[in-house]
């Protein structure tokens, strides 16, 4: 027997769905304007800490901040505010994958680095609420997911462009159990949507003179939404001339990358949200982990710089939080700094950062006692910042000499 009025309610949610995703489209259709840093009075520099590891790298993260930009927070041009409440049990307290005040204050700044929050899922012990990420990425317009990966000794220097509003994810918590026994998920892609993440990847492609943009999806079996991002990316590359462009499928792609001879030629990969969560951390493991990776969320309006690994709750739960690596934390850090105009500040910190933990390694952390608090590392790499010989170090292990 067919359950018409589970169809029915269905429906109706289905309804509601693509209303919502309309007004999304008009909504971008309409536009906005990137904000102008170099504008601004005084940048307002947000801080949630999150949970597990959390609040200790955030915190190795934040004192790196405040000593590179200690002349810009003495003038008040700069401000960092530190924002709590973003927590697993405050969130689940208010039911919210985000709490109305946090995100309130998130959006008096202008960017803001995140720790990792606990996502949760079905059979956890906490609600099944969604994704403080997600929520953030949706709440704030944070289309584009860009994660750098770069290996110099495989020749490896990638720049991942992540669509980060639609795909699997946009509704991830809004699938519906039409019946016990059918679940259905959905995914979106709009021509807006895509071009703009495609766009972003072009352009950052043309800027630096890099010759060449991958686009990934499975459009040969998710035609419809896949499709249409392959297909908005022709369209893209025709303003474009100067960059070349191929098409790989998710799957192929994944062996590729680890495929030594091939894997040199991706430059600028741009792809769905959910191909891009995959593929990001795939790629941060082949340069040493997800530890070592940042992830930096772009809007026009906003933008948040975070870690791309979890919240690590085993750390925490048995007393090696503070043995943490804040090396992704770090370097969301030096994403923000050039994000927001300081891009000497970030260039410096960036090389002192793979210095220490590609080069030098005069201090090396294993996650145990055994190995270097993260305060002890961010000093480090503080110190690094300041050596006179950074520059050339640096050139050295490019050279991977
Ligand atoms: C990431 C993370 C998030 C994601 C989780 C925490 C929801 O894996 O930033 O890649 O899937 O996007
Ligand atoms: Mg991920």
């Amino acid at each position: 027997m067919v359950d018409v009025k589970a169809i029915e309610k269905a429906k109706e949610h289905f309804g509601k769905i693509l209303e919502e995703q309309l007004k999304r489209v008009e909504a971008m259709k309409s536009g906005q304007d990137w904000t102008d840093y170099s504008n601004l009075q005084r940048i307002k520099i947000g801080i949630c800490g999150g949970d597990g590891i959390g609040p200790y790298i955030s915190r190795s993260a934040k004192k790196v901040l405040e000593v590179l930009l200690q002349d810009e927070i003495g003038s008040g041009k700069v401000e960092i505010k530190v924002i709590e409440g973003l927590t697993i049990e405050n969130r689940v307290k208010e039911m919210k994958a985000i709490p109305d005040d946090v995100l309130a204050e998130i959006k008096e700044c202008h960017v803001v680095l995140k720790g990792p929050t606990t996502t949760p899922k079905k059979g956890d012990p906490w609600p099944n609420i969604e994704s403080a990420n997600v929520a953030m990425r949706r709440e704030l317009d944070l289309f584009a997911n860009v994660r750098p990966v770069k290996v110099p000794e495989l020749g490896v220097d990638w720049m991942f462009f992540r669509e980060n509003t639609e795909g699997s994810y946009v509704l991830g918590s809004r699938g519906v159990n039409v019946t016990e026994d059918l679940a259905i998920d959905f995914c979106v892609a709009t021509s807006q949507g895509s071009d703009r993440i495609i766009r972003l990847a072009f352009d950052y492609a043309a800027k630096n003179g890099i010759d060449k943009v991958s686009v990934v999806t499975k459009a040969n079996v998710i035609k419809t939404t896949d499709g249409k991002f392959l297909n908005t990316a022709a369209e893209v590359a025709k303003d474009y001339p100067g960059v070349k462009w191929d098409d790989w499928f998710i799957d192929i792609m994944t062996a590729k990358l680890i495929d030594p001879y091939r894997r040199k030629d991706f430059k600028v990969i741009v792809l769905p949200n959910l191909y891009g969560d995959i593929l990001t951390d795939e790629a941060a493991q082949i340069q040493g982990g997800v530890g070592t990776a940042g992830s930096a969320n772009i809007g026009k309006r906003y933008a948040m710089f975070e870690a791309i690994h979890g919240s690590a709750p085993r750390m925490v739960d048995e007393g090696r939080a503070q043995y943490a690596d804040p090396s992704s934390m770090i370097k969301a850090a030096a994403m923000l700094l050039n994000h927001i105009g300081f891009v000497d500040k970030a260039k410096r910190l960036e090389m002192a950062l793979e210095v220490c933990t590609q080069y030098e390694k005069k201090k090396v952390m294993t996650g145990r006692s055994n190995g270097a608090t993260g305060d002890e590392f961010a000093q480090y790499v503080l110190d690094t910042v300041n050596d006179p010989d950074l520059e050339s170090k640096w050139i050295r292990y490019q050279r991977s000499d």
